[in-house]
């Protein structure tokens, strides 16, 4: 049979990105199992602003993105929390793709600066994903905050749990 296949969407375009390095972590869980994966890092993309016309309107490097979204079965959405929620960068990227992802099944992650401001972009990104998409949004949540890493390497136990977590439920509604 094959391989399901998962995209792990980075959408943090900073250099030096911790959701960057939670999206690794959760790539080598769910590479422990039968999927294939692939991670899409928006900082290697030339992107475009939402425009509200159709795909051929953007750039080549926004075309492949839809190639890659369209192709995948399920996805890991991971964002940086700005301002309480996630950032623009992130909802650019659901305002041009999401159709592509329309009745799939999606995961998010969100990184954080500090350790309480974060619950409102999980819970209003999945109600878009759901009612927007009807995408099926995984209920177990992955989220981090800058102390959970020492340098580049994530130290926190409860976050790879959490990472473990999001994994078997990936498993159960795909395989
Ligand atoms: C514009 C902006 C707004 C932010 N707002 C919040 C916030 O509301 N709560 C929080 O915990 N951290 C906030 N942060 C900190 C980021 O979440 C933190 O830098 C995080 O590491 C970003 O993820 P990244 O390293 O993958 O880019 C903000 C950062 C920026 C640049």
């Amino acid at each position: 049979m094959e391989k399901k296949k998962i995209l792990l969407i980075q959408t943090s375009l900073n250099a030096e990105s911790k959701t960057a390095l939670l999206v690794e972590e959760a790539k080598k869980e769910l590479d422990k199992k039968e999927f294939e994966t692939e991670i899409l890092d928006l900082r290697n993309y030339s992107l475009q602003f939402c425009k509200g016309t159709g795909i051929e309107t953007y750039n080549e490097d926004m075309q492949t993105i839809f190639r890659k979204v369209q192709e995948a079965q399920a996805y890991i959405f991971a964002f940086p929390v700005y301002n309480f929620s996630f950032s623009g960068v992130a909802k650019n990227f659901i305002d041009i793709f999401s159709y592509a992802m329309d009745s799939k099944v999606c995961a998010l992650m969100q990184n954080s600066g500090g350790e309480r401001s974060f619950l409102l972009g999980i819970a209003e990104l999945s109600m878009i994903l759901k009612m927007h998409n009807n995408i099926d949004v995984i209920n177990e949540v992955v989220h981090s905050s800058q102390g959970d890493f020492d340098g580049t390497v994530l130290v926190q136990e409860k976050v790879k749990e959490k990472l473990v977590a999001m994994a078997d439920a990936m498993e159960k509604k795909l395989l």
